[in-house]
C-alpha cells in the first residue's frame, strides 16, 4: 500500500468546536482480529461533542492529539485473516469503542471485527454512518431493557433526535403505543415515524396531556424534563435514562415515587448491527440525515449539534461516493 498518512480531524485540547483542526496522521495499525476500514462517512454524536468539550467521562480521551468519532461506514481494506468472512472491498458500518474516543473522523480506522457489520444495502455510506451508535442505543433502551411490546405505553423524551427517532420507530415496530416529545415543527414527522401522540414540549406541560406511561426513554439531560418523566409514569413503571448529571437524585426520586429507574450505556455489537441492517433493508427502520458536512467542516457540525435541534443525524462525508 502506498499511503502512509491520512487526513483526520483532531483536538489538541478540550474546548469549543474550534478546537477541531485538520491533521495528517499515520494510518492506524491493524492488529489481531481488527479490521482496517477506509472510512467513507462518519456519524456525529453528542458523545463526540462531550469528549471535545471535556464534559465526557474522564479518560474518554486516551491519547493526544485525539481523533474524535465513533460511527463509521466504509470499505474493508484489510481483514484479520484469509478465511475471515469479511474481504477487502466489502462495505461495512459500525461503532468503534465507547465512551473512549475511537477516531472515526479520519480516512482510516482499525476496529475489532465485533464492532461492525455489513452495511445495509439500501443505504449510502453517508446514511449508514448515521445509524450505529444512535440505533444501538435505541435498541438497547427500547428493546433489550424496556422490552417494548403491544399494550405498553412508551414515552420517548426527545423523539426527534438521533437516538430518539430510532427509539420511536423501534417502540412502534414492537407494537407499543408511542408518545414522543418534540417541538411543533417535528410533530408531523414524528407521527410519520410511528408516534401515536406527539407533545410539543415548548407549549404543553407534559403531565396535562400524558399519564399512565409504562416506560420512559429519557434522552434529555435536564432535571426539569426528567422530573416530568417521573410525573407521568404509572406506579411500578420504568424510566430508562441516558446519563443524567444528577442521576443519584433522580434515582432517589424515582424510588420514592414507586417507579423503577436505570441508566444505559451503549456497547459496540456486531450482531445487533446486523439485525438493524436487516430492519433497514426491509423498510421497517429509517435513518434521517438532517445535514451532511465535509470532514474538514467537523467544527461546523459540532456547532450545529450543540444548538440541540438536530432532526435525526448529522454526518461527515470523508470520501466521495
Ligand atoms: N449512554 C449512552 O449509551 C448514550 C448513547 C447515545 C446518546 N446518549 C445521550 O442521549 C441523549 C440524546 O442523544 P442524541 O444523540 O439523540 O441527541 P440529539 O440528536 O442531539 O438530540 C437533539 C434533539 O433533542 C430534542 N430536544 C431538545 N430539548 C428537548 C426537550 N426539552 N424535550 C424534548 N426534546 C428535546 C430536539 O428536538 P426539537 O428540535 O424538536 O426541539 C432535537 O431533535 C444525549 O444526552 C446523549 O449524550 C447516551
Amino acid at each position: 500500500m502506498t499511503h502512509t498518512t491520512m487526513r483526520a480531524m483532531v483536538i489538541e485540547k478540550t474546548g469549543g468546536p474550534e478546537e477541531l483542526v485538520a491533521a495528517d496522521l499515520p494510518w492506524p495499525c491493524r492488529v489481531g482480529s481488527d479490521v482496517l476500514v477506509a472510512v467513507h462517512a462518519a456519524g456525529v454524536n453528542r458523545v463526540d461533542a462531550e469528549a471535545r468539550s471535556g464534559r465526557a467521562d474522564s479518560g474518554a480521551v486516551r491519547t493526544w492529539p485525539a481523533v474524535l468519532g465513533h460511527d463509521f461506514s466504509g470499505v474493508v481494506v484489510e481483514a484479520p485473516y484469509a478465511a475471515h468472512p469479511l474481504r477487502p472491498g466489502d462495505e461495512v458500518f459500525g461503532m468503534a469503542a465507547f465512551p473512549h474516543t475511537s477516531g472515526t473522523y479520519a480516512e482510516y480506522i482499525s476496529v475489532p471485527a465485533t464492532s461492525l457489520a455489513r452495511k445495509p444495502a439500501t443505504l449510502s455510506h453517508v446514511e449508514a454512518a448515521g445509524v450505529p451508535l444512535a440505533a444501538l442505543t435505541a435498541w438497547g433502551m427500547v428493546v433489550e431493557v424496556a422490552k417494548a411490546h403491544e399494550g405498553q405505553r412508551v414515552l420517548v423524551q426527545a423523539g426527534a433526535g438521533g437516538v430518539g427517532h430510532f427509539a420511536v420507530q423501534l417502540a412502534s415496530y414492537f407494537g407499543a403505543h408511542v408518545v414522543a416529545t418534540g417541538s411543533q415543527r417535528n410533530s408531523g414527522w414524528l407521527r410519520d415515524l410511528g408516534a401515536d401522540e406527539v407533545v410539543d414540549y415548548g407549549s404543553v406541560e407534559l403531565s396535562r396531556s400524558v399519564r399512565d406511561v409504562d416506560v420512559v426513554i429519557g434522552l434529555v439531560d435536564d432535571d426539569d424534563v426528567a422530573a416530568q418523566s417521573l410525573a407521568v409514569l404509572r406506579p411500578g413503571g420504568l424510566a430508562v435514562h441516558a446519563p443524567l448529571r444528577s442521576w443519584r437524585a433522580f434515582a432517589a426520586k424515582a424510588e420514592a415515587k414507586g417507579v423503577r429507574s436505570t441508566g444505559f450505556a451503549v456497547c459496540p455489537d456486531a450482531a445487533t448491527l446486523a439485525v438493524l441492517s436487516r430492519l433497514i433493508d426491509s423498510g421497517d427502520l429509517r435513518v434521517h440525515v438532517d445535514d451532511i458536512y465535509d470532514l474538514a467542516d467537523a467544527a461546523d457540525a459540532h456547532s450545529r449539534l450543540e444548538q440541540n435541534h438536530t432532526r435525526g443525524k448529522l454526518v461527515l462525508r470523508v470520501a466521495d461516493e
